[in-house]
């Protein structure tokens, strides 16, 4: 059976699956969305090198996670009420997972370089917020970060958490598709509503950060359970924030490692557009400064040499590098026998042998993508 075929299967499943939901008829619909995903695992397997097979398995996950919801359901006839229907269930309570409660811990000042990329963050973020009336013609409500993975944009929206006295909600794409498949619509209008409210009653800034926004927010060729929907609600909802109101302090930003899924109705929305670029030179040696700085080196490591020999290493990939190069001296005492005393310093082979075992994550290739798309769409 053809692939396209499977998911003409899948999807008709899921419709009849939602159809049976609104109506009531738990046992039918945890039925079908059982037979969707399993549909999906199907193609997922037979195509495993397919990057959607990722997503289609994350949605089977969500539709089975689901049918047993709705079985649990049926079985007691009280639970029905509160899970499905949102009128009992108030905004707060509605959108509480996706709400931050303990921000994470990192600053700024723990991301290396990106210099170009924090100050756009500055400009159009952290300072209209600390001094609106500065700021006459408005600001950005949309904010994109794009480039390669592993290179800090994850953590620049973690920054920016702690660096605005606000709230923050996160939305993982792959997690809204598939756990609220059939509700993710009514989600997305909650996690708006809410934003806004919060952000007008608290005068508070709300950042809406939506990670992998091209699971989310992305071209589909092949549209499973209603990722078109989804998509359309989130941007009208931001054509909801007005650039010119002053008093609303509503931000989303999204990152992507894949800028060229997003369409043009999406980045349209997104007026600044910040590249996230690999780490240079000088913020390779600043990387292997930084992340061995609680690690005993010996007098031969060299930065200036390691940054030399890693370009196209990822920021990510530089952390692992350190991390396995003290990995050898603490295998070493374990192995000797010597487990209370502290490994010896770290040699510059230690590095260079991690180095000749480790490929560079981001190919000239790859870079040429990022920067020809920055060329016609990006901005900073
Ligand atoms: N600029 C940086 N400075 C310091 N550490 C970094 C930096 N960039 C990445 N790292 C390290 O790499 C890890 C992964 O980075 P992050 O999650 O921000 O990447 P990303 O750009 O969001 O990648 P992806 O596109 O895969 O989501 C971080 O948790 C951190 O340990
Ligand atoms: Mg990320």
């Amino acid at each position: 059976m053809s692939r396209a075929y499977l998911e003409a299967i899948a999807r008709k499943l899921i419709d009849e699956a939602m159809v049976n939901e609104k109506a009531g008829n738990f046992v039918e619909a945890a039925k079908k969305y059982r037979k969707a995903a399993e549909v999906l695992l199907t193609i997922a397997e037979n195509n495993p090198s397919d990057p959607m097979s990722v997503t289609y398995r994350e949605i089977a996950n969500g539709l089975l996670k689901k049918a047993r919801s709705l079985e649990e359901a049926s079985q007691s006839s009280i639970a029905i009420q509160s899970g499905t229907s949102g009128s009992s269930q108030n905004l707060e309570e509605l959108v509480d997972e996706f709400i931050v409660k303990r921000k994470p811990n990192i600053t700024f000042e723990d991301i290396i370089g990106l210099d170009d990329a924090k100050q756009a963050i500055l400009d159009s973020i952290v300072y209209p917020t600390k001094r609106p009336d500065l700021f006459p013609l408005g600001w950005p409500r949309g904010i994109l970060l794009y480039g390669p993975p592993g290179c800090g944009k994850t953590m620049l929206a973690a920054a920016v958490a702690n660096e605005i006295d606000g709230v923050f909600m996160q939305v993982d794409a792959a997690n809204i598709m598939s756990k609220w498949l059939g509700d993710a619509e009514k989600k997305v209008a909650a996690i708006f509503a809410y934003a806004r409210k919060v952000s007008s009653e608290q005068k508070k800034p709300v950042i809406i950060f939506v990670d992998e926004a091209d699971a989310l927010l992305g071209v589909y060729e092949h549209e499973i359970g209603g990722e078109a929907r989804v998509r359309n609600q989130f941007l009208k909802e931001m054509d909801g924030l007005d650039i010119k109101d002053r008093n609303l302090f509503v931000y989303v930003i999204a990152a992507t490692n894949k800028p060229w899924r997003l369409d043009m109705g999406f980045l349209r929305r997104f007026q600044r557009r910040i590249y996230v670029p690999p780490p240079n030179r000088e913020a390779r040696r600043a990387l292997f400064e930084y992340y061995t700085r609680c690690i005993k080196l010996a007098d031969d490591v060299d930065f200036d040499v390691l940054a030399e020999k890693t370009e196209g290493y990822s920021a990510s990939d530089i952390r692992d590098i350190v991390m396995e190069a003290y990995l050898i001296t603490v295998r070493e005492l374990f192995r000797s026998g010597r487990i209370y005393e502290d490994p010896r310093p770290v040699t510059m082979n230690d590095f260079l042998r991690v180095l000749a075992r480790r490929k560079p994550s981001i190919s000239p290739e790859m870079l040429r993508m990022y920067e020809e798309w920055a060329k016609r769409f990006g901005s900073v």
